[in-house]
């Protein structure tokens, strides 16, 4: 299985990007995890660019999506909400309308995490809202991890047991959700 991985932090020492890292380690032996890496460039949605030929970025990251068996989301929230540019995958992921759009009928699920003891709770609910209004199939996972930066060693990995039990088996449902929709 070959899973997309989208950070919702732009920044080098995201606590959120460690997060998706460990995933992709937690479960190398029943997934690959492919992490996107253009967020930054990606353009503001813009319908009157949505058209046979979008934006090259746009194109691209529609390409990932379609070839993915699956998406996992990793963001943390700025001021209440969801951050601005990792709703672009959303949106651009979310046309042409209907069965055609990239993220129809795939596979998806959210995590976040921030310094708080909240764990990015209203940003994960937001997105997996978006998501589920673009027609990805959002697996049963809630997980918003507070108090992110305690989680973390020095180097910024993300080592803490508790919450690599956490992930693990956030991911595991993803994976089991995945392989029972390409079943069916
Ligand atoms: C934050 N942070 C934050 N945290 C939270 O839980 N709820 C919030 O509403 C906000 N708002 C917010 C706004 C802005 C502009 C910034 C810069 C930060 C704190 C946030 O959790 C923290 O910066 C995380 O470390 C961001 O995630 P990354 O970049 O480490 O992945």
């Amino acid at each position: 299985m070959h899973i997309l991985g989208f950070s919702g932090s732009l920044r080098e020492g995201s606590h959120n990007t460690a997060v998706l890292r460990a995933a992709g380690r937690l479960f190398s032996d029943v997934a690959q995890l492919d992490i996107y890496s253009d967020l930054e460039s990606l353009p503001p949605y813009n319908q009157d660019r949505d058209t046979d030929e979008p934006p090259a970025a746009v194109a691209e990251l529609r390409r990932l999506i379609a070839e993915a068996d699956a998406v996992l989301f990793v963001t943390p929230e700025y001021n209440g909400a969801l951050p601005g540019q990792i709703k672009q995958v959303v949106d651009w992921g979310s046309r042409p309308y209907g069965p055609n759009a990239p993220l129809y009928g795939k596979p998806a699920a959210v995590i976040s995490a921030s310094v708080t003891d909240y764990g990015a709770m209203w940003a994960n609910e937001q997105l997996r809202k978006a998501l589920g209004l673009a027609g990805a199939r959002v697996a049963d996972v809630e997980l918003a991890i507070p108090r992110i930066a305690e989680r973390l060693n020095p180097a910024g990995e993300l080592t803490d047991p508790e919450t690599e039990g956490l992930v693990r088996e956030a991911v595991n449902k993803l994976v089991n959700y995945s392989e029972a929709l390409i079943a069916s």
